[in-house]
């Protein structure tokens, strides 16, 4: 035996999770002589993607929703984790190659069954693209905001767009497609770090930190003709904003609401105002899950250009990595209170 130190989903937290008491880390072992499941395959992990979706699979099985509730005292559920393949029985996945599995444990090797072939990616590596961008901007997230803003968001030229959470790994790529696209890109963010980030690095037209600057104040000052686009992964007082700021025929690409996401159970969520707006200004207002067939459509397309403006250095795969199994307690809890820039991930080991 090995061993095999995991993220482990200790207890059920209410409100924000408590390292070492809702969130541990463990050694679950693991036997590098044993065969693989029938069928199956076994692999040694290198980068795990961090999402806050992640948050709420941790809750009351009770309580139904879109993925099923993570199982306590198991490694926390990723989206993707990126590993290569140590043994394998299965016809298709080959001994050596670089695997991305999905929704799979936060641990240091991993044991797959033969139900996880048909949705583990081969990745063939491209000059010029590094493995971690296959869990960002060529990942989920990179189809979440890809897919959504072309489909619901409709961009054209000119059009005002105001992104929440901007420097978050959604946030930076809709807001580079934004750019890219002749649109005029506002971002909201947390800190004056992140507002430099997408006014320098990213190229948005402008920007503002909403924990210094009243939302209202800086939504009006920065369009005072209003928003075409308000692309909203936070939810809250910014969207009542963007309520209010709408022009005729807006659109509003429901994304995400963290904001609400380490609500305690006893806390009532923030209750939107502006619901009027809806009607007057003849809105469409749509949620999305990047599964959708309709976002899904989108990714032949996004895998060619993000690909492609990746290689040519015309677009950025900003990641915070957080170094080291020991660590992931840290890395997650930073991505949920808004420490980290760009896409959240864990790294376990160097890639060989
Ligand atoms: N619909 C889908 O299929 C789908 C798929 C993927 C992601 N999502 C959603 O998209 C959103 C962004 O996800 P991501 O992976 O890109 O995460 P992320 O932006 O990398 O990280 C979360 C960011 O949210 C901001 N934030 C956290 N708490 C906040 C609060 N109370 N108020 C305002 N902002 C807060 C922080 O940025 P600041 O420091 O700037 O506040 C933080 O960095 C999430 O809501 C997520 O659930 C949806």
């Amino acid at each position: 035996m090995v061993q095999n130190k995991a993220f482990i989903y200790k207890s059920l937290p209410n409100g924000w999770p408590v390292p070492d008491k809702n969130l541990t880390i463990e050694d679950i072992g693991f036997d590098e002589n044993a065969a693989p499941p029938k069928g199956g395959f076994t692999t040694k992990n290198y980068y795990v993607a961090y999402d806050p979706s992640q948050r709420g699979r941790m809750r009351d099985p009770a309580i139904q929703s879109y993925s099923p509730p993570m199982n306590l005292g198991e490694p926390v559920i990723s989206v993707s984790v990126i590993g290569k393949v140590l043994r394998s029985d299965s016809s298709s996945i080959k001994e050596g190659q670089i695997v991305m599995m999905q929704s799979s444990g936060s641990e240091s090797y991993s044991k797959k069954d033969e139900s996880a072939v048909k949705t583990t990616q081969i990745i063939e590596p491209k000059d010029g693209v590094p493995l971690t961008a296959y869990l960002g901007l060529l990942g989920m997230t990179g189809m979440t905001a890809y897919g959504s803003l072309h489909e619901i968001g409709k961009p054209k030229k000119g059009d005002v767009i105001l992104i929440s959470a901007a420097a978050g790994a959604v946030g930076q790529m809709v807001g580079q497609i934004a750019v890219r696209e002749g649109l005029h890109v506002i971002g909201s963010v947390g800190d004056d770090r992140k507002l430099d980030f997408i006014l320098k690095d990213l190229g948005f037209t402008s920007g503002f930190n909403y924990k210094k600057e009243n939302m209202a104040d800086a939504v009006k000052r920065l369009a005072p003709d209003g928003i075409d686009i308000f692309y909203d992964n936070v939810g809250g007082e910014l969207l009542d904003v963007a309520l209010a700021n709408m022009k005729l025929f807006g659109r509003i690409v429901a994304c995400g609401s963290i904001s609400t996401y380490n609500n305690a159970k006893e806390t009532t969520p923030y209750g939107v105002k502006n619901y009027g707006a809806m009607v007057r200004k003849r809105l469409t207002w749509q949620g999305f899950l990047v599964f959708d067939p309709n976002i899904v459509q989108w990714r032949k397309e996004r895998d060619e250009n993000i690909t492609k403006w990746i290689q040519d250095g015309s677009f950025k795969s900003i990641d915070h990595v957080t170094e080291g199994i020991d660590n992931a307690i840290e890395g997650f809890l930073g991505m949920l209170k808004g420490e980290n820039l760009g896409k959240s991930i864990l790294k376990i080991a160097d890639p060989e």
